[in-house]
């Protein structure tokens, strides 16, 4: 039986077991999918341990992203974003990569939204530094908007100053309501909206010919969402990136092509 799983601290209440599961059953692989949490300061320790007890694959997520960097040998879109969130123990070191990149534009060509023209994405932590690099590397001219303006205007740097087709500028969420109606696809990579009846993105400024992605999965719709819808446009939840991300995952582990219906039933299932 082949062994797979994530660590993170805290790791919580994952849904990724149920998820990676159905994709093994659906397929009639022998594994199993667990869940790890290694002290804060135990990344590089838990990863060599992995590799010993001959673990397949890994997930990584906070706070370990960037941690796990000197573990492993990353892919060059990792090593641009700067954090891996999947590992696969097939080579010597292990090879990082980063699918929530792949989780962003796997999520919108699900839906039939084009990529190109312009993109806001609001939020520069993590989930946000992997929207912009992977929508700059589909030839969009990224906007990243963040509460803390400075680190919007980093990553910015970071994207176009990295091997990329397309580029990027920053500003501070005041710019939303001037940047928000003339562009294409809107992703919010923050956390407004968890658990609460909040968007970050004036209403006002929502239009019929966006594209919205909110990495927020809980709940579903979030106010950001149900706004976009009201003014027509394409709505995109939260658990397809979660899916998506895994989906990448899963490939990169078994070389198949995932059972994305399966996979994705079960993670609404467990939602
Ligand atoms: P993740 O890895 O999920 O992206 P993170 O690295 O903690 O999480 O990043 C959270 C993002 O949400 C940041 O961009 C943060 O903005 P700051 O850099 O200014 O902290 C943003 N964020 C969190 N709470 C926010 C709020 N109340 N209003 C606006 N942005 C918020």
């Amino acid at each position: 039986m082949n062994v797979y799983g994530l660590i993170g601290n805290p790791v919580g209440h994952s849904l990724s077991p149920p998820m990676h599961e159905a994709g093994y059953d659906a397929l009639g692989i022998d594994a199993k999918y667990v869940t790890f949490e290694p002290p804060k300061d135990g990344a590089v320790a838990a990863v060599e341990s992995a590799a010993t007890l001959g673990v397949r694959g890994l997930n990584v997520t906070i706070p370990f992203k960037e941690d796990v960097l000197s573990a492993v040998d990353p892919d060059p879109l990792a090593a641009r974003i700067g954090a891996v969130n999947t590992i696969d123990f097939s080579t010597d070191p292990p090879t990082g990569y980063n699918t929530d990149a792949a989780g962003v534009i796997r999520s919108f060509e699900h839906h039939g939204v084009t990529l190109s023209g312009r993109a806001v994405v609001v939020g520069a932590g993590g989930a946000g530094r992997a929207a912009a690099f992977a929508l700059a590397d589909e030839g969009v001219a990224v906007t990243i908007i963040n509460r803390t303006e400075s680190k919007a205007q980093k990553l910015a740097t970071a994207v176009t100053e990295s091997d990329t087709i397309g580029n990027a500028t920053a500003g501070g969420l005041d710019s939303l309501d001037t940047v928000v109606p003339d562009t294409d696809i809107l992703i919010n990579a923050t956390s407004v909206g968890m658990k609460e009846d909040r968007s970050p993105i004036p209403q006002a400024a929502l239009h019929g010919d966006l594209a919205v992605l909110d990495a927020v999965y809980s709940p579903l719709e979030t106010r950001l969402l149900r706004e976009a819808s009201e003014a027509g446009a394409t709505t995109i939840d939260g658990a397809w990136m979660l899916l998506f991300q895994g989906v990448e995952a899963f490939e990169r582990w078994t070389d198949e092509s995932a059972p994305v219906d399966a996979m994705n039933e079960a993670l609404r299932a467990n939602l």
